[in-house]
């Protein structure tokens, strides 16, 4: 029998985790910069959270979810992203008692039953950050300015914003009104999903990918000139802010988000060393959503970033992250005493903090040496016959040939104030 990972997950050897370490220790120092705090929610919730919040006739929810009864017999979802725990959380815990706004960041695996190919799994994991309880545009700019400040540090290049107004509940049934004009003589020429589309979700019709249903909706009515006063002063305000801070970006007219939650702003980043299409994060507010799922009226932002496609564009642009740290030392032992010894050593070793490992199994002295230039050990301690006889083990710092030689309690205090002499 030949087990597989199942298809669009994958494994994290060693070899990357330097890469994955660099990403959350990143988030997590950006977060806090920004005052941030770190909110945790279960991975998997009741489907009817998933299906009320990200919506009825999303890709999400209609084709990508991982849905299960439980042995209960109730309907269960592995979450498809992090906002919808968080605002349950927030509803649950009361959270809206507190002084507003929260601001949060989570990081952790979502699942989408989607097709697998670069920067996109079934499995794959987000960092989140979610501001709750404001509308000020200022909230918007900060929120965004996390995820470019995050990307910055890590040393993305090429970085720029989308942004798009989806409107609020008084002015985008307007909108989505001139949009079943526009494309109501039109639907013959659109994709069959489209088609399905035009009764169920009109606005994602702007953002197809088929050749026929963009040169359409390249002609479409636009959001931005259907916008009532409240929604159209937000949306100048934040652009007022992008300019101010420089942040270059384009009004994406087609940008929708696959969402239902959104209202007023929406955005993406994108990087260079990912394709165009494929925006390293994404995000908008989402003011109707605490209420829709049982809490009092609440607007929030947010965003999510795939970290699989932050290490994509990293690989892309050669960013090589910081070294996680080896082992500080590396014990060889001959025979059977030495061995005793070596136990009791690298118990005392570690205990006092310092990193140590062994290969355990007898090999030869050279063989040990290996692996120690393997493991790339700043040094080796030695036990053999005589440093048992003696009561002095050996310490060489690696890629010298100088030793000392030094009494088992000695060891400790010397690896930790790095006198070799
Ligand atoms: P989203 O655009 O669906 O938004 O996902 C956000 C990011 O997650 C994407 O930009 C991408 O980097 C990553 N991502 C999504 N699907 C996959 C996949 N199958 N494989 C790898 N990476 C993926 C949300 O999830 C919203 N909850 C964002 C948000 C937070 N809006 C407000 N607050």
């Amino acid at each position: 029998m030949n087990y597989k990972a199942p298809r669009g997950t994958y494994d994290i050897l060693p070899e990357d985790q330097s890469y994955w370490r660099y990403v959350i220790e990143t988030t997590h120092r950006v977060c806090r910069l920004y005052g941030y705090e770190q909110i945790d929610v279960p991975i998997f919730e009741q489907t009817n959270l998933f299906k009320r919040s990200v919506g009825e006739s999303t890709d999400i929810v209609e084709k990508e979810m991982y849905t299960f009864a439980d042995r209960s017999d109730e309907s269960m979802t592995l979450r498809p992203e992090l906002t919808a725990g968080i605002c349950r959380a927030y509803v649950e815990r009361k959270l809206h008692g507190r002084p507003q706004p929260l601001k949060f960041f989570t990081i952790g695996p979502a699942f989408r039953y989607e097709r697998p190919q670069a920067g996109r799994y079934r499995q794959f994991y987000q960092l989140d950050v979610e501001a709750l309880g404001s509308q000020d545009p200022a909230i918007d700019i900060e929120i965004m300015q996390v995820a470019w400040q995050i990307y910055e540090e890590i040393g993305l290049g090429g970085l720029s914003f989308q942004v798009n107004s989806t409107g609020c509940p008084e002015c985008r049934p307007r909108y989505l009104n001139l949009l079943k004009e526009w494309y109501e003589s039109r639907i013959s020429g659109l994709c069959q999903d489209c088609q399905r589309r035009y009764g169920q979700n009109l606005l994602r019709l702007l953002d197809c990918k088929n050749e026929a249903c963009r040169e359409i909706s390249d002609r479409a009515p636009k959001i931005t000139t259907a916008l009532c006063g409240d929604c159209g002063n937000h949306f100048e305000e934040l652009r007022s802010y992008l300019d101010i801070l420089k942040r270059p970006y384009e009004v994406n007219h087609r940008l929708v988000r696959g969402l239902d939650y959104y209202t007023k702003t929406v955005f993406e980043v994108w990087a260079s060393g990912i394709g165009a299409q494929n925006a390293v994060s994404g995000g908008g507010r989402y003011d109707g959503l605490v209420k829709v799922i049982g809490g009092p009226e609440t607007p929030a932002i947010g965003f999510a970033s795939g970290i699989e496609r932050i290490i994509l564009a990293m690989k892309q642009e050669g960013i090589i992250p910081p070294e996680l740290a080896n082992p500080k030392v590396f014990i060889a032992y001959i025979g059977t005493a030495a061995k005793s010894a070596a136990v009791l050593l690298v118990q005392e070793l570690r205990s006092g903090g310092i990193s140590v490992t062994a290969l355990w199994d007898d090999r030869s002295l050279k063989s040990q040496m290996k692996q120690a230039d393997r493991v790339g050990a700043t040094y080796t301690v030695i036990i053999g016959n005589n440093e048992i006889t003696s009561g002095k083990y050996i310490l060489r710092r690696m890629g010298e040939s100088a030793q000392i030689v030094l009494s088992p309690s000695e060891i400790l205090p010397r690896l930790k104030d790095g006198d070799f002499s």
